[in-house]
Order: C-alpha cells, then sequence, then structure tokens
C-alpha cells in the first residue's frame, strides 16, 4: 500500500518520494535526507503479513489479530467499543505494546479521559515501558491531527472519541455532531499519512445517541469489547472490517497484569461444571467462525403467588416463553403453574437458534428432576409445531464437542448416521 519512501525530514520526519530543497512541512531548507537503506522508513510496518494482498501491521496477540482479519491495516480507522470500565485502554495499550515489539516506530496516545500520569500507571501494571509512546494530552482535534502530520507514529489511539472536540464546531465534545465531525478528519488523516487510528468510543446508556453506534458506517473496522461487571471474561467482536471477515471474536479473560487470552473458550466456560446435575444441558454456540461449548441451566420451581415468572440471564426472554409454550402444548409439559429460571453459565450472552434444543431439554431436565446422562450435548432448534431442525455448522460444533469428551448428541432425529447421535425423545412428535 504504501509507496517505498526514499527521502525525508530530518526536522520534522516527513516522507517524500524525490529530493526537494526545501521541506513542504516545516519549510526548513536543506533538511531532506536520503534514508540509509539499512534504516529503512522510519514507519515502516516490519511485521507484515501479506495475506490477501493487504498489508498488515501484526499485534502479536493472536486473538487480535484474528479478530482483525491479520493484524491493523495502514491508514485504517478502527473504532474500538464498549462499555466504560470493560477494558479498552487496556487492550488498546496492549496492542500498541505488540506492534512496537514487533517493528519499531512510535505510539502516538491521546489521552483525552485520563492523564499521562494514570495511563503510565496502567502501563506499569501491565508490566510495560514508556519507551516509544507518546502521551498527547488534549481533546483539541486540531492539536491532535497536527500532532499525527508532524510525528506519523505507527499507531495512534485516540481515547475516547467523546471527549474530542473540533474549533470548527461550536457544539459540546461528546455531542454528536462533535463525535462524527472528529471521525470523519481522523480517517481523512489515516488515510493521508498511513498512520493506523484507533478511536476508542463508550457505549452510551441510550445506544444509538452520540455513542458508538452512530460512527459505525464512518469507519474502516468495528470492534466491540464485551462482557460484564461480575466475570472475567472478555469477548472481542468485530461487526464491521472492510478488510476483512466480520463476526470474528477473540476471547479473554481480565487478570492482574491485564487481557490474557483465551485459547480454549469452551474449558473456560464449562470449568465448574458439575457432571451430571438435573436442570444443566450443554451445548455449542457458534462466535463468527469459532464452536465454543456452553453449560445452560434451567430451575423450574412451583409459582407460590400470582402470575408464573420467567426470567433469563443470557438468553432471549421471549425465546424461553416461546420454547415454554412448545414445551406445554407439544410435550405436554406441566409449566403453567411452574415459575422459569434460565441461564447461561458464565455470564455469556447468546443467540443461538442450536440453544432451543437445550434450553428445552433444561426445562425439562429440572422439572422431570432427572439428569441428561453423562457427556451430553444438545444441538437444534425448535420449530412452533414441536420439531427439531437442523442447525448450520453441526459438525464444526461436535467436532469442538467431541474434542472436550462429549459422546452423546441430542441432535435432529434426521441425522442418524452420524457417530453418538440420539434420538430426541419428549419433544419429537
Ligand atoms: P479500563 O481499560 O480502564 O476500561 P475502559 O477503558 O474500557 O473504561 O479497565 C477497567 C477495569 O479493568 C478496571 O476496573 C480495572 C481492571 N483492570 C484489571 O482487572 N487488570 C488490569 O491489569 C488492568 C489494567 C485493569
Ligand atoms: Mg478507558
Amino acid at each position: 500500500m504504501t509507496g517505498k519512501l526514499l527521502y525525508y525530514c530530518t526536522h520534522c520526519d516527513a516522507q517524500y518520494l524525490k529530493w526537494q530543497g526545501q521541506c513542504a512541512e516545516c519549510n526548513k531548507w536543506g533538511t531532506i535526507k536520503e534514508f540509509a537503506v539499512e534504516n529503512g522508513p522510519l514507519i515502516a510496518p516490519v511485521a507484515l503479513n501479506l495475506g490477501e494482498g493487504i498489508f498488515r501491521l501484526q499485534v502479536g496477540l493472536l486473538e487480535v489479530d484474528n479478530v482483525l482479519g491479520g493484524g491493523i491495516v495502514p491508514g485504517s480507522l478502527v473504532l474500538l467499543a464498549g462499555d466504560p470500565g470493560i477494558g479498552k485502554s487496556t487492550l488498546v495499550l496492549q496492542i500498541a505494546a505488540g506492534i512496537l515489539s514487533r517493528g519499531k516506530g512510535e505510539i502516538l496516545y491521546v489521552c483525552g479521559e485520563e492523564s499521562p500520569a494514570q495511563i503510565g500507571l496502567r502501563l506499569g501494571r501491565l508490566k510495560l515501558g514508556p519507551e516509544n509512546f507518546s502521551f498527547l494530552a488534549t481533546t483539541n482535534l486540531g492539536s491532535i491531527i497536527g500532532a499525527i502530520q508532524n510525528r506519523k507514529p505507527c499507531l495512534v489511539i485516540v481515547d475516547s472519541i467523546q471527549t474530542i472536540s473540533s474549533d470548527k464546531n461550536d457544539s459540546e465534545a461528546g455531542s454528536i455532531t462533535q463525535i462524527k465531525l472528529s471521525t470523519s478528519e481522523l480517517l481523512q488523516i489515516a488515510k493521508q499519512t498511513q498512520s493506523p487510528i484507533i478511536i476508542i468510543g463508550h457505549v452510551t446508556k441510550d445506544g444509538a445517541v452520540a455513542g458508538p453506534r452512530s460512527l459505525e458506517h464512518l469507519v474502516d473496522v468495528v470492534l466491540y469489547l464485551e462482557g460484564d461487571d461480575i466475570h472475567a471474561y472478555r469477548l472481542l467482536r468485530s461487526v464491521k472490517n472492510r478488510f476483512g471477515p466480520t463476526n470474528q471474536v477473540g476471547v479473554f479473560s481480565m487478570g492482574e497484569n491485564g487481557l490474557e487470552e483465551v485459547r480454549n473458550p469452551s474449558e473456560l466456560f464449562l470449568s465448574q461444571r458439575p457432571e451430571t446435575l438435573p436442570g444443566s444441558v450443554v451445548s455449542v454456540i457458534m462466535d463468527g467462525s469459532r464452536p465454543f461449548l456452553v453449560e445452560i441451566q434451567a430451575l423450574t420451581n412451583k409459582t407460590s403467588f400470582g402470575y408464573p415468572k420467567r426470567a433469563v440471564s443470557g438468553f432471549d426472554l421471549s425465546r424461553l416463553e416461546l420454547l415454554l409454550a412448545v414445551l406445554q402444548r407439544r410435550a405436554g409439559l406441566r409449566l403453567e403453574n411452574q415459575d422459569v429460571f434460565l441461564n447461561i453459565v458464565g455470564g455469556l450472552r447468546a443467540k443461538d437458534p442450536a440453544l432451543d434444543l437445550a434450553a428445552a431439554l433444561a426445562v425439562a431436565s429440572s422439572l422431570a428432576n432427572i439428569s441428561l446422562p453423562e457427556k451430553s450435548v444438545a444441538l437444534g432448534e425448535i420449530g412452533l409445531g414441536g420439531e427439531v431442525r437442523l442447525v448450520a455448522h453441526l459438525e464444526t460444533r461436535m467436532r469442538e464437542a467431541r474434542r472436550l469428551g462429549f459422546t452423546n448428541f441430542f441432535v435432529p432425529e434426521k441425522i442418524k448416521d452420524i457417530q453418538g447421535a440420539l434420538r430426541i425423545l419428549g419433544i419429537e412428535k
């Protein structure tokens, strides 16, 4: 992407393809020098990956590189969004350190939110040094753009977009006008200088207004960092990527020294599971191209007062209500006087139709107080007629489950020839 840059200004680092007497950036005369070959261009991405013909700066954290489609593309604008406190500032520092460890250059960190000293403390906690980081304590868009033009960093971090404002508009920082204006100007400067920029955006309570959603169409890549306050795991999800696949998911766990990659999410989400327990059923969700195992728990309890209560954690409430109606009508389960609680263990949120069967079996299992056979996995979508339907990527899901020692599969009746597959009783009409 970047042409071979052969000349640079010794005063301001501006780079040129041809020699010239005066530097167009800083107006100094006689400062343009040829690159010594062994030095290479100052902002040269060193760890290049030519996958699909796009140059990428590899971060070196496999979970992040996968989500990005191989690395950060020079000149791209990446939006990293998530709830306050979820770990966005932590993740960008780890990304920056990963890039620095694989090439040379400077990271320009725009601290609109915290002081450089606070970020220094976080660096210390992550056991990272401040070398090659430049902290810019400003919220003024013009100053940020000037710094990017002058310094040509190998990565720019803007933490956060909601604090930045441009003099060109007099609405407040954080207003929809300001965040959009700042984002589109940053996009231009990224393309112009080829410095990639990561902007951090807090997900606001009202979601759409002045939140990252309103920026999604402007930027090249949109990443969401998700998780919750109670559990340590974090999911990094790509919802838009002009240079790679979307819906890729990286799994991390927040530890004492920052985010640790979780290579085996299934093991994480199943780690404390008792072998058999009434109301507990394992299933496999697909997040992007990656399968992982989750445990679904249901608890039914006789309603003591008024309407039966239905409550979920991590599962869609209206989906549960639909499944309960199907169980009642098609399988004859007496649920009309039962409170039903359904939980995806580990604080995970999932909306995969393949979980229907596991949820229904969990409810039935709790109601009957009978646990499923050991090492069972349920995979199937349930229709209104009570029929269990095939789900996408069944083979991939079953492979992951087998890898973790599961041998009994509750799957739609049509699949008889798959090893270990069990016929579904009770739901099948
Ligand atoms: P932070 O990156 O500041 O979140 P954001 O930028 O999204 O607001 O991280 C917030 C939380 O993460 C904070 O409560 C402290 C915790 N944390 C750890 O548990 N371990 C660590 O190594 C670090 C740096 C933070
Ligand atoms: Mg932060």
